[in-house]
């Protein structure tokens, strides 16, 4: 008889802290919590539409957007929990204009900030449409015992500990990477344990999927419009066309083409000539994986993990993916960067 034993994400993290020598567990506990506040949200993200969870909270975010109810939830959720685990002194996320530190005198003593999106792809709340958590963990500049300061949080995504994100999706995954490949952990709502689903995964070196949000053709830049022409031109050598997908949030549109082989972009458009995603807490944590599981993340020009961040929301134009699609799109935006 085949037994069914499956390895759940604390027996996992255990096992790789096991690797590091010098490692005290503090990250393992911190990844622990995040997962603990992952189910807490998936819980409700399940339940959206007998409780009282969907539709607008009625207040704005610092960039101006209407913040969701489940925005506010998740935010609130993933601070208790970061805070609970006594190994964060202090977070940025999305739903908070400042940094947010904690006091106490365990949190002081911590060693890790984490920069967080509580809920990412809010448009698509309300109609039970894949949406998401993504995280990102540095080690703190500032000294222990203190309070964490700004400059913890503007480091380069090169500086990431770990990172990853959670998908509320069909079923609820959580991905990360502490910068020894990536590995995928699947809810299983019987046991409510995440349990190892997708070990070490890879994307494939070049893919068929291109996801962007087309609407904005008019205000790309030459160069990306090239690309969507050379996407929907008839290539059989090169599997083309290719497939578009876009789902409308970002963390469901890149864990789809992590695992099938695609690209995703968000270039400058007129209402954000900057790009739209946020550096911090979109952008590095999901290069971090990208890379780890062997593809690529740039702004166009540049390898994203080596921007070093000026402000927390900093925003910028994002294309990750399979590395031969990223490098092609570059090719693009290289030959039409005058236009
Ligand atoms: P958030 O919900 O955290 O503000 O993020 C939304 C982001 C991202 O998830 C998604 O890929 C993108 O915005 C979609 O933007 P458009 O609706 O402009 O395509
Ligand atoms: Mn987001
Ligand atoms: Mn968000």
């Amino acid at each position: 008889m085949n037994i069914y034993f499956p390895k759940t994400l604390n027996e996992f993290i255990i096992e790789r802290q096991a690797e590091f020598p010098y490692a005290r567990g503090e990250l393992s506990r911190l990844l622990h919590h995040i997962g603990i506040a992952a189910k807490v949200v998936g819980k409700k993200v399940n339940k959206a539409g007998l409780v009282d969870i969907l539709g607008h909270a009625g207040n704005m975010n610092v960039q101006g957007e209407d913040q969701m109810k489940l925005d506010v939830f998740a935010d609130i959720q993933f601070r208790a929990a970061l805070k609970a685990s006594g190994e964060c002194c202090g977070i940025a996320s999305e739903e908070n204009k400042d940094i947010v530190t904690f006091d106490t005198d365990l949190a002081m003593d911590a060693k890790y900030i984490v920069a967080i999106d509580p809920l990412d792809g809010s448009s698509n709340i309300d109609v039970n449409v894949s949406i998401g958590t993504i995280f990102s963990i540095y080690r703190r500049l500032s000294e222990r015992g203190t309070r964490a300061v700004m400059d913890d949080f503007l480091q380069p995504g090169t500086e990431q500990v770990a990172a990853g994100y959670i998908i509320y999706g069909s079923s609820t995954v959580l991905v990360y990477t502490t910068g020894h490949g990536v590995n995928a952990f699947t809810l299983d709502p019987s046991i409510g344990e995440f349990c190892l689903s997708h070990p070490n995964i890879r994307t494939p070196d070049d893919g068929t999927i291109y996801s962007i949000n087309e609407g904005n053709y008019t205000h790309f830049p030459m160069g990306v419009k090239k690309y969507i022409k050379y996407c929907q031109e008839r290539d059989e050598a090169t599997n083309r066309p290719y497939t578009s997908r876009y789902i409308g949030s970002l963390v469901a549109d890149f864990h789809r083409n992590l695992l099938k082989g695609g690209i995703y972009i968000y270039p400058p458009t007129e209402k954000n000539p900057e790009g739209k995603l946020r550096l911090l807490y979109e952008c590095n944590p999901i290069a971090f994986v990208a890379e780890q599981a062997g593809g690529k993340a740039t702004d166009g020009f540049q390898r994203v993990l080596e921007i070093k961040p000026l402000s927390l929301h900093q925003r910028l134009p994002f294309y990750t993916g399979c590395k031969k699609m990223v490098d092609k799109v570059e090719e693009f935006l290289r030959a039409y960067s005058e236009a």
